[in-house]
């Protein structure tokens, strides 16, 4: 993308041709407004395309921050009252409160999240800009990066909650999503809900999953239900997205079905070894006791502290095979890594020969915590079997995991996986995690157009107990003897 103010303004202005179906799709919808409000115009193509398709609507309103474009928008149309105003600087509550019934929200809102705004030092965002409310272990390995479009269709919802109004606004489907989330979460009076995909490499030559969000509010409703469908002109409804018992499905209908299997996963999800520095920590075996880092470095290194790894990568592949190991440095996240000089002094030399790539990671889990450290790593790491998944793919296959020259297999930070006892587990598990059953509950809580589509939190939803009754499988003793109280350690 262009210019430092096309990024800080997110700007990628709407074809004309898409403004129109936009428009035509939500006239089809029965919305007949008194007022239509484009609250980031750019040139206008909404606003044109509104009046064509709206003729019989008196108001119409545009704003944008950026004044060649309002000079360009208004220079365009002579029916649409347009201004140069900055959306957070806006009294949103005031303005729509002295607007007539029904309105129409319609646009496009910047698409830039607030961390690529501190990377261009730029402070086009809300002033308070918590929304997402991240905290713990998010906020520190760095989740809290939320697009501002977020922010403005959320804002704007939470105005117009209890006015006859419809807001319908092109964004990325993972912020529809988003905004719905807030929208059910909080309570705003939203009679009814679509989400149409859009061809966001098509219109806007980028590649990421875009939608046409349209929330239509009422007062006194309260829905929490959204129809997607997969284009602007389908009528067809393809899956339904709700908020169930506080959570997001992506499939209303087979969560529904599958509802019994919902509850406490009697075994834990765990997470792969974080630890943030590949190139120092992930060696390539270049003959006996020798290895390769990501430096390109050759060197020699006790085989105490390394195992065999696998990377999401791998692990989607039908028959994972490993190619590296990882330097594992610590058996717990507390453990104290001096000891390592004693067990391993090739191994210690050569961690203190790259004291500042690992001294200097950025995120702040590393920070008061012994030297070299990692995350994610417990005893459960090192299960001789385990059963794996990547969080990162869209492949919904679990993986058998076994030892590698007697050694246990580390999966990296983007994988989950569940330790097991014996070769035989594995089995019982694979049978059940990829039984049809299994697969549609765990489907229907999937967002495939997520970063990571797979999480702990959806995987941890399926209990495994009831799926073993579904599917007609006796669980392992060791694991049916803890389904009532869930084990920490393994
Ligand atoms: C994705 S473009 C879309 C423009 C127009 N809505 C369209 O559909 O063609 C986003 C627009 O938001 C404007 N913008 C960015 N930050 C803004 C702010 N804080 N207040 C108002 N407009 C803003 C940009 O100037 C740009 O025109």
């Amino acid at each position: 993308m262009g210019t430092k103010k096309q990024k800080e303004y997110g700007d990628f202005q709407t074809p004309d041709a898409l403004a129109q179906q936009v428009c035509n799709t939500i006239r089809h919808l029965g919305v007949s407004p008194k007022t239509i409000i484009e609250p980031t115009c750019g040139k206008g193509s909404f606003l044109q395309a509104s009046i064509a398709v709206f003729f019989e609507c008196p108001v119409i309103l545009g704003f944008d921050i950026d004044p060649d474009y309002v000079q360009a928008a208004a220079a365009a149309t002579s029916e649409a009252d347009i201004e140069c105003e900055d959306f957070f600087q806006k009294d949103w509550l005031n303005t729509l409160n002295n607007l007539q019934e029904p309105i129409l929200i319609v646009g496009n809102p910047p698409w830039v999240t607030n961390s690529a705004l501190s990377s261009l030092g730029s402070t086009n965002l809300p002033i308070k800009s918590n929304l997402q409310r991240y905290n713990g272990l998010d906020a520190l390995t760095g989740k809290s990066n939320f697009d501002i479009s977020e922010w403005m269709l959320s804002h704007l919802l939470k105005c117009l909650s209890g006015r006859e109004a419809v807001l319908a606004m092109l964004c990325k489907t993972s912020v529809a999503r988003k905004v719905l989330n807030y929208a059910w979460s909080q309570g705003l009076q939203i009679d009814n809900s679509a989400i149409y995909l859009i061809d966001a490499a098509k219109h806007f030559n980028v590649s990421v999953d875009a939608c046409l969000l349209v929330c239509a509010l009422k007062p006194g409703t309260k829905s929490k239900e959204c129809s997607t469908y997969l284009k602007l002109e389908a009528s067809k409804c393809e899956s339904t997205l709700a908020l169930r018992n506080g959570r997001l499905v992506a499939d209303l209908d087979s969560s529904d079905k599958w509802e019994h299997l919902s509850g406490r996963s009697p075994l834990k999800w765990r997470s792969g070894v974080k630890h943030d520095c590949s190139p120092v920590l992930e060696l390539w075996p270049n003959g006996l006791n020798t290895f390769i880092n990501g430096l390109g470095e050759t060197v020699r290194l006790e085989s105490t502290y390394l195992y065999p790894m696998l990377k999401s990568s791998e692990l989607v592949k039908p028959y994972p095979t490993h190619s590296r190991f990882m330097l594992v440095t610590q058996n717990s996240t507390s453990e104290d890594t001096r000891q390592i000089e004693h067990k391993a002094p090739q191994t210690w030399e050569y961690l203190q020969s790259h004291v500042h790539r690992l001294d200097g990671r950025a995120s702040s889990i590393y920070q008061n915590r012994p030297r070299f450290s990692i995350f994610g790593v417990g005893i459960y790491s090192f299960a001789t079997w385990k059963v794996a998944i990547s969080g990162f793919y869209k492949c919904l296959e679990f993986r058998g995991i076994g030892p590698i020259d007697n050694k246990p297999v580390m999966l990296d930070d983007t994988c989950y996986f569940l330790p097991c006892k014996t070769e035989d587990d594995v089995k019982i598990l694979l049978q059940l995690l990829n039984s049809d059953a299994a697969q549609e509950f765990l489907q229907s809580f999937i967002f495939w157009d997520s970063k990571r589509p797979i999480t702990a939190q959806i995987l941890s939803n399926l209990d495994l107990t009831a799926l073993a009754k579904e599917v007609g499988i006796s669980l392992p003793t060791w694991l049916d003897a803890r389904s009532n109280h869930q084990t920490t350690l393994w």
